[in-house]
């Protein structure tokens, strides 16, 4: 039994969903006996005397997330989303890089920096893809700078935006599908799986359309019914990034799958958990079972 915490800010907080999820993994932390605290951005400090620490504010590199998850790295506090994985997945230059090096299928994809927007280079890009293709800046997360172009034109356009927010853009092939899969993965196991289905009005699970905010409809589908390739993928696409909680997305297109992102710190609160009631219960205990096990090999070398 220990002491974990939840680390959250003032966003994670705004919607009522977040909220009754965080509620409901707090009163799972406690009825399996465990003392559960929200850690709020000006309590850091108290997470070195933590056992156990679950950030549930947006991670990225940039933000106090990764604060958190170093101070308890530093102290042995065990932590998901562990700082390796937050670098990691907030940029998608670094994740797909990671996915690449353990040969995991994903769409056609090259890296293009600064200064190689030119005519010259785009002749050579639209031979090597076939339009449609979609353009993402590294650090984009919730769809917002993915973007599909179809002409040199809108290619410019858009990169030159990119490019004013990151060295890098991201030129994909566009994979065509009615959804994605959402493989939840932790500690190298399936965690839960859904399918985001696409809007009609867009190609992204959330979009703005017309000013309006589209998203996508969330179908939580049981273990039985997920195809194992997409188990299987699911699982070989968190590995490459580590062993911490992972939201995996996968298309699936003429027989083929790819690896579209691998999220850290992935929405639960979106129904993801309806065919899957312990997915906190599974989440408290690896977090707390880390820190047993530190504790014990602590003990041992003594
Ligand atoms: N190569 C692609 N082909 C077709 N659709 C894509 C492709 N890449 C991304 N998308 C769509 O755009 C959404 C957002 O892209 P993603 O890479 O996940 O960026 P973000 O980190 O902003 O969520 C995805 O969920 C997917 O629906
Ligand atoms: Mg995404």
């Amino acid at each position: 039994m220990g002491k974990l915490g939840i680390f959250v800010d003032r966003q994670t907080l705004s919607s009522s969903v977040q909220l009754i999820s965080l509620i409901k993994f707090r009163d799972e932390a406690e009825n399996m006996g465990h003392q559960a605290y929200f850690i709020f951005p000006t309590e850091i400090k108290k997470i070195s005397g933590l056992d156990g620490l679950f950030i549930r504010s947006r991670t990225d590199s940039m933000n106090i997330s990764y604060v958190a998850a170093r101070i308890a790295e530093l102290n042995g506090v065990p932590v998901i989303d562990d700082p390796t994985s937050i670098r990691i997945c907030s940029d998608k230059v670094n994740m797909y890089l990671h996915l690449m090096k353990k040969d995991v299928p994903m769409p056609k994809t090259i890296f293009i920096k600064k200064g190689e927007v030119t005519l010259e280079n785009l002749e050579e890009i639209f031979k090597m893809f076939n339009p449609p293709m979609i353009l993402k800046e590294p650090s984009t997360s919730f769809s917002a700078r993915v973007e599909r172009v179809y002409t040199k034109e809108e290619f410019i356009k858009v990169s030159r935006r990119f490019i004013k927010l990151s060295d890098w853009v991201v030129v994909q092939e566009y994979i065509d599908s009615k959804f994605d899969w959402r493989i939840g993965v932790l500690d190298g196991e399936l965690l839960y799986a859904c399918k985001y289905i696409i809007p009609n009005e867009t190609f992204k699970i959330q979009a703005s359309v017309n000013g309006h905010l589209v998203y996508c409809d969330v179908v939580s589908v049981p273990k039985e019914e997920v195809p194992q390739d997409i188990i299987d993928l699911g699982i070989r696409a968190g590995n490459a990034i580590g062993n911490g909680l992972y939201g995996v997305d996968i298309k699936e297109n003429n027989g083929s799958l790819y690896v579209i992102e691998v999220n850290d710190n992935p929405s639960l609160d979106g129904g993801e958990d309806i065919s899957y009631p312990d997915i906190y219960e599974k989440i408290i205990g690896c977090i707390m079972n880390r820190g047993k096990n530190t504790q014990n090999i602590n003990l041992s070398t003594k």
